[in-house]
């Protein structure tokens, strides 16, 4: 599999590919690859004739610089886990912070018009300029014709969508289901540092989600909220960080149903000190 840690080959190989009807797909990471990322390099083998993987831990999204540091990362592991979905139509761009971000490591400010505050933006401010920075680079360098996003990091995806909008780039932005463990925990790198007995007991997170999915038929918002909270606090293991019904275009809380709208139920649990975070369609 070929990996390229400068732009300037990445390019001329895929220059080198295009023809007429020629598609190019894309999925960002930033490493330490697992079930759920090859699930979203699966989607993308399968619309496109060659597909990017960009493996970079990207400085500006993360707040605390013990975190950027004690991201796990594993090169070669990567390459072996996408080399078990192709060698010849996935090509690697793992570059150096200086090709992305040149001497100056700092994020652009955009105006995601309030999606950024919700949620995930609350912990970590200045998080989504990061991710949006970023991003944006890769797409400049890139251009690929379609790119994955995972449901998984709903507000990011939805951020993205928005950064898309506001800078007219020519991508169109497939968001791909959560790919979940056997007991429904969604997939995450962090899951390799739950115990046994947290992996099984995490189980609870989604199962709360699809009793959520249930009750919003037919229970009032503020009910659902009270029952969620009330799931968490009789069990020592979990603190639960926060849990929101949202309107999936604005990401804002709702107090009340419309028919017209479309909505999604957010949760972020700490088991220990590792952060979990899930999502649920509600329509
Ligand atoms: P990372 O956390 O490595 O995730 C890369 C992509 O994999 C994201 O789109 C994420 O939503 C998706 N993903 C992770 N776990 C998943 C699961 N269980 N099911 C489906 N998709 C899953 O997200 C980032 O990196 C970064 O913020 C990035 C977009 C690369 C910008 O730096």
């Amino acid at each position: 599999m070929l990996v390229y840690t400068t732009n300037t080959g990445l390019i001329a190989h895929i220059n080198d590919q295009k023809k007429t009807g020629f598609s190019l797909g894309f999925v960002p990471t930033m490493g330490a690859l697992h079930k759920g990322h090859l699930s979203l390099v699966r989607q993308a083998l399968a619309a496109n004739n060659l597909v990017v993987v960009s493996i970079f831990v990207n400085p500006t999204q993360f707040n605390n610089s013990n975190d950027l540091n004690k991201y796990p990362q594993n090169l070669t592991k990567d390459v072996e886990l996408l080399e078990t979905l192709s060698k010849e139509s996935i090509i690697v761009y793992a570059p150096t912070t200086e090709e992305i971000y040149g001497n100056q490591i700092s994020a652009d400010k955009f105006d995601f018009k309030g999606l950024e505050l919700e949620m995930e933006g609350r912990s970590r401010p200045g998080h989504f300029n990061g991710v949006g920075t970023v991003v944006k680079r890769l797409f400049e360098i890139i251009l690929p014709n379609r790119a994955y996003f995972g449901e998984k990091d709903f507000q990011q995806l939805q951020i993205i969508r928005k950064m898309v909008e506001l800078t007219q780039l020519p991508v169109i932005i497939i968001g791909c289901s959560i790919e979940r463990e056997f007991n429904g925990l969604a997939m995450s790198s962090r899951n390799s540092r739950l115990k046994t007995n947290e992996f099984d007991k995490s189980a609870l997170i989604y199962k709360t989600l699809q009793t959520v999915q249930t009750k919003f038929k037919n229970h009032s918002i503020q009910t659902i909220y009270e029952w969620v909270e009330n799931q968490f606090s009789n069990q020592p293991l979990f603190e639960l960080d926060y849990f929101q019904i949202s309107e999936v275009e604005s990401l804002t809380a709702i107090k009340k149903k419309s028919i017209k709208k479309t909505y999604r139920a957010f949760i972020a649990v700490f088991v220990r000190d590792v952060r979990l975070i899930d999502n649920i369609d509600l329509n």
